[in-house]
């Protein structure tokens, strides 16, 4: 089982288009578990809309040792949700780093878990890192994203020393580039100074907004627009590491 975490604490930078543009495609080729643990809920509501499911689904049961049953949004995929009830537990102080792995321990068949994380390195973030395998880091542009990188970055061997697994940072994406030469020059220092990890960058569309708010993946919407070819080779190339690293993690 895969796991893979989307990540960093800097706030709209493409956290939950990227994680949900993953699973989306992912679930044309196994069975996907979409993880929500940021309070705004955004990855949830764009698997469920405006649906009220069970609180038995809720990500807030596996601090509270009461029973957590995926539910089944779509075709391949099952989705553990999120909302504001979960700063309950922030409030709460909790601090159990190994509850979402514990969770996934018990957990049989499925091919890849994808998990959206909040624009913090709170303990929900830390529980979404302990169990991944991979971990992907969507930036836009900003100042503040690329310092919050390098805070990321050093933040995550600190990480390691609670895990069990070897985690891999699969990627580093754009996701919102603008066509000026600002946006050009700190994608190639990016690429430069990540070369292994750089991904496909995706452009700045409206397109993006629409398909999220419409609860489909841009590829989908507009097949032939250029931001629909950025994400579904941005995919790809997702996909081909995902399968390539990490292999024996099991
Ligand atoms: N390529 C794009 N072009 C235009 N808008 C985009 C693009 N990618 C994302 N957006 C928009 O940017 C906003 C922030 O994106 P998103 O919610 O994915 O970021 P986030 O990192 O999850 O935010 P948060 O930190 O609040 O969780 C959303 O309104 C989304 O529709
Ligand atoms: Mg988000």
């Amino acid at each position: 089982m895969k796991v893979i975490t989307v990540s960093i604490q800097k706030g709209g930078t493409g956290k939950t288009s990227l994680a949900f543009h993953l699973a989306e495609h992912l679930r044309s080729k196994g069975k996907v578990l979409a993880v929500d643990l940021d309070m705004q809920g955004n990855f949830s509501s764009m698997f469920l809309g405006n649906q009220e499911i069970d609180e038995s689904h809720h990500i807030k049961n596996i601090f509270e040792n009461k029973e957590l049953t995926p539910f089944n949004a779509k075709k391949n995929l099952d989705i553990i949700y999120s909302d504001i009830e979960l700063s309950r537990f922030e409030a709460l102080g909790v601090q159990d780093v190994y509850a979402l792995e514990t969770f996934l321990e018990n957990l049989d068949g499925y091919d890849f878990v994808v998990i959206d994380t909040p624009p913090s390195l709170s303990i929900f973030t830390a529980n979404a890192l302990i169990p991944s395998t991979h971990v992907l880091v969507p930036l836009d542009t900003s100042r503040a994203a690329l310092k919050g990188l390098n805070i990321f970055l050093e933040t995550l061997p600190k990480i390691e020393k609670f895990r069990r697994k070897k985690m891999d940072v699969t990627g580093i994406a754009v996701m919102r580039y603008k066509k000026a030469n600002f946006s050009k020059a700190i994608l190639n220092n990016l690429e430069n100074a990540f070369p292994d990890n750089f991904l496909q960058p995706v452009r700045d569309s409206i397109r993006i907004s629409e398909a999220l708010a419409l609860g489909v993946p841009v590829w989908e919407l507009d097949p032939r627009s250029a931001v629909s070819l950025d994400m579904l080779k941005l995919m790809n190339q997702i996909e081909k590491r995902i399968n390539t690293i990490g292999e024996d993690d099991g």
